[in-house]
């Protein structure tokens, strides 16, 4: 996989876990990249759930997927995601901050960890969390550390981690954890 983006790579590695007619979770929805991806891979009789609490992301993201009826918008914090959602195949988390956006709105460490609580419950057998962590600032660094430590407390009996960093550039770029849900 030469020459792609995080996202890219990501997403390559998620399609094959995700089916026609799934539910499929955005947690953190920004400029809808990956919602869009997400839309594309449940089809038509799917749905997608986008969590995003930046107004102005929140506007793109309505007129963005206005004509998609399958992508059901929440301007809430994904840390009520199981308010909206009882189960899912795919849940994406991509923390930090909206390129181009409010830096102040970050995602936070601890609410990051409650809403990850939720998702490991509701994720299905055979569906997996997607968690991208930005290291390269100081509450990223902080969140990135904090959800390394609560993913590797995950029971190996339920729960399979699996995390794709850069082995031989700086500490400091962003990590992707898969986390496979066996039953
Ligand atoms: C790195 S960006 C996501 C980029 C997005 N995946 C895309 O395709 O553009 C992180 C997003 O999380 C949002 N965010 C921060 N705290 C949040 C929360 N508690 N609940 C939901 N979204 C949150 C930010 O507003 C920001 O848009």
């Amino acid at each position: 996989m030469f020459g792609l983006s995080i996202t890219e790579r990501g997403h390559r590695i998620l399609r094959e876990y995700i089916r026609k007619g799934d539910v499929a979770v955005d947690c953190t929805a920004g400029h809808g990249l990956d919602t869009l991806f997400l839309a594309e891979c449940v089809g038509e009789e799917g749905a997608v759930h986008a969590f995003e609490i930046q107004v102005k992301a929140i506007n793109e993201l309505q007129e963005k997927f206005r004509e998609n009826p399958r992508v059901r918008i929440h301007g809430d914090s994904y840390v009520n995601l199981s308010k909206y959602v009882s189960e899912a195949r795919l849940i994406m988390y991509n923390l930090g901050y909206l390129p181009g956006g409010d830096c102040d709105l970050t995602t936070k460490t601890e609410e990051t960890l409650r809403s990850l609580e939720q998702a490991c419950q509701l994720v299905l057998p055979k569906g997996v969390i997607s968690v991208v962590a930005y290291p390269g600032h100081p509450e990223g660094a902080r969140e990135a550390a904090a959800v390394e430590e609560y993913l590797k407390a995950l029971p190996g009996s339920v729960f399979e981690v699996l995390t794709l960093r850069q082995t031989n550039r700086s500490a400091k770029t962003p990590v992707q954890h898969f986390v496979f849900r066996n039953r």
